[in-house]
């Protein structure tokens, strides 16, 4: 696994992160904790008890309610999860106070929001990474050994999916409100895949899309992730504040003929819970990362021929950490100290983003719609 291989010693000086956010930050801090010279010093958001909670389960030693007064302690990094209207504002100020910076996904609530972001970071000598986990999984981090290794050959078409049977993250916060979060499962979940896919693929340039969403289940108070079964709410049905799709669709074109599909949702009628899934053809082999309910066993397969014969191949995966989480900081603190350029970069967090809105576009235009870059 070369990406594994990190220049990080006990040797260096410390570095000093500062946490924007109290959710998915956690394994955020997690990774930072494992890491020798790197130090957790203060954690920020409005939630100030949430974020207190987390102090003191990590033994951060600074809480605060406004991510600004953190910035003025002159920090080396800062970790960006919060609602996706707040990654520009936030990435901008931290790169202001020279900062480095590791965004979560998506980059930002919309193009315009990401443009900025990627002409904050161009203008700054500072790294800012895309938190985009599922590449450090054990089976994405092999197949894409296998891609470079030629095993696929030229990829020309990927199906990629993540949908959720009952995974609506709430009804009334901010996931479920677009002014919020930009949409729903597309560019929650869908934002994952589509990295995913055009990672391995080599990121070619998309140049049209054609997509479609659905709200057939989250306006009437169905699919919420607390609750598996559809029809029975405990105390009754939770107020439902919903102006997102449940489900999305699309059909992407990228630049020299390549072609994918992407759907994902949180919530519809179907036998699994998670079916989330990257299937990939190339000239000359292919390769299906495929995880049921989030089962990380066994979940690459490739296909190809040796000695004239068809032959599947089951590749044994390495250990990697839950999520790829811890990997993704290391990956992160090592571009830092390198100077090399992250993996994830916030210029590829805006090709996905393009790609998305754009089908948001088709959806309600109901018509294949070209992205101009
Ligand atoms: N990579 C992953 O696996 C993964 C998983 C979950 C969430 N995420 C992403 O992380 C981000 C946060 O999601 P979450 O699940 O932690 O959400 P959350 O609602 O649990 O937490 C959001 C946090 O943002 C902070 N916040 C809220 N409003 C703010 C404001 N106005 N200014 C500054 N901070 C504010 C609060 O501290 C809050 O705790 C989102 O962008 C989401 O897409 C990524």
């Amino acid at each position: 696994m070369t990406t594994t291989t990190l220049t990080t010693t006990k040797a260096e000086a410390s570095s000093r992160v500062g946490i924007c956010g109290s959710g998915i930050t956690k394994a955020h801090i997690e990774g930072y904790q494992k890491l020798p010279g790197v130090e957790v010093v203060a954690i920020a958001g409005p939630d100030v008890e949430r974020c207190q909670a987390v102090a003191d389960q990590y033994g951060i030693p600074r809480v605060f309610a406004d991510y600004r007064a953190m910035l003025e302690l002159g920090l080396d990094a800062v970790s960006v999860g919060v609602p996706n209207k707040y990654h520009a504002p936030i990435t901008i100020d931290a790169l202001a106070a020279g900062c480095h910076v590791l965004l979560e996904k998506p980059l930002a609530i919309d193009v315009a929001d990401g443009e900025r972001i990627v002409a904050a970071a161009r203008e700054s000598d500072r790294v800012v990474m895309l938190a985009f986990n599922r590449r450090y999984l054990a089976n994405a981090v092999t197949l894409k050994e296998f891609i470079d290794a030629g095993t696929l050959g030229d990829i020309y078409y990927a199906k990629t999916g993540w949908t959720r049977r009952a995974g609506i993250p709430g009804f009334g916060g901010w996931f479920t409100t677009r002014s919020l979060s930009g949409g729903g499962p597309l560019i929650d979940l869908g934002v994952h895949m589509l990295d995913l896919a055009l990672y391995m693929m080599g990121y070619p340039r998309p140049i049209s899309v054609s997509g479609a969403t659905y709200a057939a289940l989250g306006p009437r108070g169905k699919g919420h992730s607390d609750y598996a079964d559809y029809t029975r709410f405990p105390g009754g049905a939770p107020e439902v504040v919903f102006d997102v799709e449940d489900l999305a669709t699309g059909f992407v074109r990228f630049e020299g003929g390549a072609t994918l599909t992407v759907e994902a949702s949180w919530a519809g009628y179907q036998p699994l819970r998670d079916d989330i899934y990257l299937q990939l053809y190339g000239r000359e082999g292919g390769a299906r990362i495929s995880m049921p309910d989030y089962q990380e066993a066994d979940s690459l397969r490739l296909v190809t021929e040796s000695a004239g014969m068809l032959v599947e191949v089951a590749p044994v995966l390495p250990k990697v950490g839950r999520g790829g989480y811890a990997h993704e900081v290391a990956l992160f603190v090592d571009s830092i100290r390198t100077g090399a350029p992250p993996p994830a970069t916030a210029a590829q967090g805006l090709t996905v983003l393009r790609v998305i809105d754009a089908l948001y576009r088709s959806a309600e235009a109901g018509r294949e719609i070209e992205i101009a870059i």
